[in-house]
């Protein structure tokens, strides 16, 4: 016999990939149930005020035309008069679709036609004569700064650290630094845009009990949403999804087309389907924009002095949607003296919504361009400069990480990209007429880990099954899970089988945060070794005695047999296991949470270097990422195969960020002006040029019994600032505001 291969650390190729390929996989959307309704919903025009009325009577005389719900004819839910917030709600008090007369922003759902057809639906609703009383209002975050304040704190917080408290003396410590430098970056507002759209299929059947298949990365988030907000009880909402187009934090809240589709289903007693188009896209959550000032001072020697970082972020009127923007810089570099930042404006938008490594991204693009000025400024190599402030501790919180391997990214990534060949000065390096620039950037995103159940049933045919309630958003959770089942077991993954995206199974929280695989991985894990366990124990008892005088310890799973490891012919089969269960399958669960008392002690993240090189046409001002090196240490990577698609997707992503994404807003109209994909411009194929991914050795014994750290965002995180520091390494310009367009440069 081979000796058995781990399961952990292969690159197995996704277990879903055929299903999704050949469009067999069904999403939200997909479900066509008998009697299915179809409903579209009628979206605000206004920024805000008040409708004064609304008749639908000329859609409602169209046959095949249900109902228009609108806020005059809404059942009355017990969740208008309670305060139930989601999984992912920030502080304040959540939006209720339909709720009155009242409009809080543009784009607000304030109807629904439902109708027998999807067209016939989208056609109904282009037939309502609204009135409106419009009132002032006010969505520009850069004239109203001087509204600034704290936020508010709540729930989120947990995973959403506040800033640290200052240290030292900033004024006095930066003001006596030889080498300063002052920033001021503008980041606009942005749309998740996953290519699947927002949809949910209410399945009515019957007796207040519903099947939902929902677009969303939280089954039981919606199944308690809908069972709170409408009075049901929570074992009659089932709620359902196995398959997620991308979502990136727009499905961490239940959206409104989950409310209108249970609401009509409920009301109309039918199925009822309410997919959101392309356009509404735009109207449920988005990334904040923000500004940020920073001011970062350096001595002689290069040895950061003193750091300030001051965020100022948007929310809306109902809730303080906040981002870890500012805590990162005093997370890597030690100074002395800091002054940490972070602020809000209301203004009359709807709630920002995580958006991958929200806060994150944004945060470290201006802190990495104030590190590559203050490394240019002090006539230091940057990956130089940031060698010299290395810490193997977290000196905003004082205290060691887990584990950090940064140095070796930093060392590895400059190796593999060919950093010596750079040359310091801007314009310095030429390929034919395109100027050619390097710039290199940080990467840090916080390992987490929230607590989550699994089930692990084996049957007599030797096959292992676990059951989760947790999403795949598309990042592989699926085979990923599977392969932590089958090393745990010895089993090949063929024999594995993980069923997920459903509320009836073990608990999972909402998958986001990169913290999936940590969280519902270590539950995995956990069941596995009950399951061991278990086994043994049984095996023991059997006719024959083969394991007598054996302990759990001396025995090792392999290929579907429990052998004693220093005598091979001593084993048996989980067949016969099973047999002597009197041909019982063994069906356990294990709840896995964070060992909180020792985690505090540690600080907690996956870090990475980014290596890039430009190439900036100097007549043009067109910008070609040319080459791109990420070194990620992130601890256990248990597939390289998924963990390399998820850096990749987050280093397209940003060049995304930094050359191509914006939602344009409209201030006067109070409105996203470029709600389509035509105009919202995302990289194509012609974009992306040559990606590498390096995974660095990482061994972590405190994060989590699998030592995984989540590769989720990090791969985003360093991008924007790397690609800004190669344009001004090649041009000798430096633009704070995204994405930089190639009129900027001219
Ligand atoms: Mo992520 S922004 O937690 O999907």
């Amino acid at each position: 016999m081979e000796p058995y291969k781990s399961q952990i650390g292969q690159p197995v190729s996704r277990l879903e990939g055929h299903l999704k390929v050949t469009g067999t996989a069904r999403y939200a959307g997909d479900y066509s149930v008998p009697g299915l309704l179809y409903g579209y919903v009628i979206n605000s025009t206004i920024t805000k005020g008040k409708i004064i009325s609304f008749d639908t009577s000329r859609a409602k005389a169209l046959p095949g035309v249900l109902e228009v719900f609108t806020h005059e004819n809404r059942p009355s839910l017990a969740w208008f008069d309670l305060q139930y917030a989601d999984m992912d709600a920030p502080p304040g008090s959540p939006f209720r679709p339909l709720q009155d007369a009242d409009i809080l922003y543009n784009g607000q759902p304030i109807g629904l036609v439902v109708a027998e057809t999807f067209e016939l639906a989208r056609y109904a609703a282009t037939l309502m004569d609204i009135e409106y009383e419009e009132e002032a209002f006010d969505t520009d975050l850069r004239s109203q700064q001087h509204l600034a304040r704290s936020p508010k704190i709540g729930m989120a917080t947990m995973l959403k650290p506040l800033p640290p408290k200052p240290k030292g003396n900033f004024e006095k410590a930066f003001n006596a630094s030889p080498n300063q430098v002052s920033a001021e970056f503008f980041h606009g507002t942005e749309h998740h845009n996953p290519l699947e759209l927002f949809a949910t299929t209410t399945v009515y059947e019957g007796k207040g009990k519903l099947t939902i298949y929902d677009k969303t990365q939280g089954t039981i988030n919606s199944q308690m949403y809908v069972a709170n907000i409408f009075g049901l009880k929570f074992k009659n909402v089932r709620v359902i999804s196995p398959y997620v187009g991308g979502a990136f934090g727009s499905a961490l809240r239940p959206q409104y087309q989950l409310f209108l589709s249970v609401m009509a289903a409920l009301k109309l007693e039918r199925s009822v389907l309410v997919t959101l188009d392309r356009h509404q896209m735009f109207t449920f959550g988005h990334r904040p924009p923000t500004v940020q000032r920073t001011r970062f001072s350096a001595d002689n020697n290069g040895i950061i002095t003193a750091l300030n970082h001051l965020a100022i972020g948007e929310t809306s009127r109902f809730e303080d949607y906040t981002e870890v923007v500012v805590n990162w810089s005093h997370m890597l570099y030690p100074a002395a003296n800091t002054l940490m930042q972070y602020k809000l404006v209301e203004l009359d938008v709807y709630s920002p919504l995580d958006m991958r490594a929200p806060g994150g991204v944004t945060g470290m693009h201006a802190i990495e361009s104030t590190i590559d000025e203050l490394a240019h400024k002090s006539k230091i190599d940057p990956l130089q400069l940031r060698l010299t402030n290395y810490t193997e501790i977290d000196v905003s919180l004082n205290r060691p990480y887990s584990s950090k391997e940064l140095r070796e990214c930093y060392l590895q990534g400059a190796e593999k990209f060919g950093w010596d060949k750079r040359n310091p000065e801007p314009r310095s390096m030429r390929r034919g007429n395109k100027l050619v620039g390097y710039g290199m950037a940080t990467g840090i995103w916080e390992a987490n880990q929230l607590p989550a159940k699994a089930e692990a049933i084996l049957t007599g045919d030797g096959k292992l099954k676990i059951n989760s309630a947790v999403t795949d958003i598309g990042t592989g959770t699926l085979t990923v899970m599977t392969q932590i089942a089958a090393d745990e077991l010895g089993l090949p993954v063929e024999d594995v089988e993980f069923a997920y995206g459903d509320s009836k199974k073990p608990f999972a929280p909402i998958q986001g945060g990169s913290f999936t695989v940590s969280t519902v991985g270590s539950a995995v894990k956990a069941v596995g070794a009950a399951m061991r366990k278990k086994l043994f124990s049984i095996a023991k008892k059997m006719k024959g005695g083969v394991f007598d005088g054996a302990d759990l310890k001396d025995v090792s799973f392999e290929g579907g047999r429990v052998f004693i490891t220093n005598d091979r012919s001593r084993s048996v089969s989980f067949q016969e296991i099973i047999a002597a269960n009197d041909n019982k399958p063994v069906k356990l669960s294990k709840f896995s949470v964070p060992s909180i008392l020792k985690l505090k002690k540690y600080s907690r993240a996956a870090h990475s270097a980014v290596f890039v090189e430009v190439e900036v046409d100097e007549e043009l001002g067109v910008i070609n990422v040319t080459r791109a090196v990420t070194a990620v240490a992130a601890g256990k990577i248990i597939n390289p195969k998924t963990a390399r698609s998820q850096i990749l997707g987050g280093m397209i992503w940003g060049i995304s960020k930094a050359l191509r994404e914006e939602t344009i807003q409209d201030d006067g109209l109070g409105k996203y002006m470029n709600q389509n994909l035509s105009e919202y411009h995302i990289p194509v194929h012609a974009d992306i040029h040559e990606l590498d991914v390096i995974f660095v050795d990482e061994k972590d014994t405190v994060v989590n019994e699998l030592g995984t750290k989540g590769v989720g965002e990090i791969g985003i995180v360093g991008m924007p600032p790397a690609i800004t520091n190669a344009i001004f390494n090649a041009t000798g310009k430096r633009i704070n505001q995204l994405p930089i367009h190639f009129d900027m440069l001219l």
